[in-house]
């Protein structure tokens, strides 16, 4: 049995949480490779709806959870979130959870960082969560992250945090926030140290072993493509890379082992914070895909921007993130629509161009080119088989499949997790 990677392929907010939750049930690991409390995840089983934001999803499900060193970890998160959801009748230990122990640590300087940077650029803000994810990252590659392990070994993590201090507070103060004290820092994480090392461990060794044993590991990607920051609408990105080559250095694990690549793409488009986007709609149509899809951020609370569903862009995604297969969600939210309209090139300038240009300026330039269907009358909500569906909705999911060349091996019908139409199984390979 193959492993499957889940990815986003737009902006996020695909609707990840349903379809995770779904292969997770049929996996016996689930790792999260990359991102941190920024992703958020709900999902509803029977009564309870859970908001995930750092455990993987499995953990909902009763199966082991990984977290992978390409994720930022801030303890105190990870800790209110596990009594948010012990609270819910859910148990998370060392038992089912696993932390790679050589993973960068979010400390409340970079949320402080983050934010007074953000206040600082003014208009040409990118739209952060304002939870330090950029910050903690920058740390990572600067070689001066607190990192998991480190909490094992105070004098390490003293002389650490003297690096880091001098760093942080120099920005803190040119940017008028508040600094930072090593004394109050270095005692909390003392405090966090008896509470998060017995998750610590180097999970690669284990992930190595479920491999070898034939045991069904799923990735968990947060975010999306099209916010990698390689290959996202750049600066307005988050600061990790979203793309399914991710997982592997991000669990420790070598790149054969990720198995399929599905990608979650809506069948609109969505996107929270700044940032160019396409085919974003102003008008009653936009603000009826935003009621009706319930367009709001599971960690922010902000209105989402909507807009049409934009193949060239998913195209994209589709060949950057290594996307084999498409679930594509939320068709319903279309259902009644009189007229659809699909992005199939953009014009810049006099050209017509077929990919989403990279520098910041032709991004924000580019307009649609649109290609018009007709919408169905009919109601898509809660299909589970593909003979449910009003023919022009199987039309439409057909042309999409036709313009990202990739086959929609998934499409979810509702929120709920049955109502799902499965074409082919991603664990089957
Ligand atoms: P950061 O990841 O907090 O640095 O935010 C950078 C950009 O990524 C902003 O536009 C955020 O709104 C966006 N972002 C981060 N996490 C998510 C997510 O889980 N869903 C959608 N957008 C996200």
């Amino acid at each position: 049995m193959p492993n499957v990677a889940v990815i986003g392929a737009q902006w996020g907010d695909e609707g990840k949480g349903k379809v995770v939750d779904w292969l997770a049930s049929r996996a016996e690991i689930v790792v999260r490779f990359q991102g941190g409390h920024n992703a958020g995840h709900t999902l509803v089983v029977g009564n309870e709806t859970y908001k995930l934001s750092l455990l993987p999803s499995g953990v909902v499900r009763g199966k082991l959870g990984v977290i992978g060193n390409g994720v930022v970890l801030d303890p105190q998160a990870l800790l209110a979130e596990i009594a948010r959801v012990t609270a819910q009748g859910l148990s998370v230990g060392p038992d089912n959870l696993r932390i790679a122990e050589n993973v960068p640590l979010i400390l409340p300087l970079h949320p402080a960082l983050d934010r007074a940077r953000e206040a600082a650029r003014g208009e040409r803000k990118i739209g952060t969560t304002g939870r330090g994810i950029g910050p903690a990252y920058e740390d990572k590659v600067a070689r001066r992250a607190i990192r998991l392990c480190d909490l094992a070994e105070p004098e390490t993590l003293s002389a650490k945090l003297d690096e880091l201090l001098l760093h942080h507070n120099t920005l803190l103060q040119g940017l008028g926030a508040e600094t930072f004290t090593k004394d109050a820092l270095l005692a909390e994480l003392l405090d966090l140290a008896p509470r998060l090392l017995p998750f610590a461990e180097p999970v690669w060794e284990r992930l190595d072993i479920a491999r070898a044993s034939g045991a069904r590991i799923l990735f968990e990607g947060a975010q999306a493509v099209m916010l990698d920051v390689d290959h996202g609408t750049y600066p307005f990105v988050t600061s990790s890379n979203t793309v399914a080559a991710t997982a592997a250095s991000g669990a420790g694990i070598g790149p054969s082992a990720i198995g399929t690549v599905l990608g979650i793409a809506k069948a609109y488009t969505t996107r929270v914070g700044s940032g160019p986007f396409p085919t974003e709609l102003d008008d009653a149509t936009g603000q009826l895909l935003g009621d009706r899809g319930r367009e709001f951020g599971t960690v922010t609370g902000r209105r989402r921007r909507c807009g049409w569903f934009d193949a060239v862009m998913v195209r994209q995604a589709v060949k950057v993130g290594g996307i084999e297969g498409l679930a594509l969600t939320k068709l319903d939210v279309l259902d009644g629509l009189p007229e659809l309209k699909v992005c199939v090139g953009y014009r810049l300038g006099e050209r017509t161009v077929k990919h989403l240009p990279a520098a910041a300026g032709a991004q924000a330039a580019v307009t649609p080119v649109y290609e018009t269907m007709e919408g169905w009358s009919g109601s898509t909500r809660g299909a589970r088989s593909w003979a449910e569906l009003p023919a022009q909705a199987i039309k439409y999911v057909r042309r999409i499949e036709e313009l990202v060349e990739a086959p929609v091996v998934l499409l979810s019908t509702s929120p709920e997790r049955d109502d799902t139409i499965l074409m082919k199984d991603p664990f089957a390979g």
